[in-house]
């Protein structure tokens, strides 16, 4: 595994609406890989593919009940609402109060391409919604 550098605000690649990744390879488990360990040590809940300069949609999450890796993600169900602060690794130092579903359910693929459904809440449900929308090129501070 290694890090990969996490791109900051200012950069075009976080405003481009990512493609659909069509490979299940090495590749992209060595990516995912990558994302996770360049995650954990900056302490993140969430890390898309844009944010490592890869134009494709999948995505990763970890808010204390394991990874979840998203490759595809669609959410297909909203529910309910919450506010709270939200940050991303992308634009350090900057919290701000966001207004998320309460209950999201994601359909996507995971790391071999089997179909996957997950259901989540709270803090897991915004930093899905947080993820899918950096794979549309869309930062937070945008729905602020
Ligand atoms: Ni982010």
């Amino acid at each position: 595994m290694a890090l990969r550098n996490i791109v900051k605000i200012g950069d075009d690649v976080l405003r481009k609406v990512c493609r659909t990744q069509l490979t299940f390879d090495d590749k992209l488990k060595q990516t995912l890989d990558d994302m996770a360990e360049t995650m954990y040590k900056a302490d993140g809940v969430g890390l898309a593919a844009p944010q490592i300069g890869i134009l494709r949609r999948f995505c990763i999450v970890d808010v204390g009940d394991g990874l979840l890796e998203l490759i595809n993600p669609v959410i297909i169900e909203k529910s309910g609402s919450q506010k709270g602060n939200e940050g991303c690794l992308s634009i350090p130092n900057r919290y701000e109060e966001v207004v998320r579903p309460m209950t999201v359910t994601v359909k996507a693929q995971d790391r071999d391409g089997n179909n996957i459904t997950v259901t989540a809440e709270g803090l897991k449900a915004r930093a899905i919604c947080h993820e899918t929308d950096h794979l549309n090129g869309i930062l937070f501070t945008d729905r602020i």
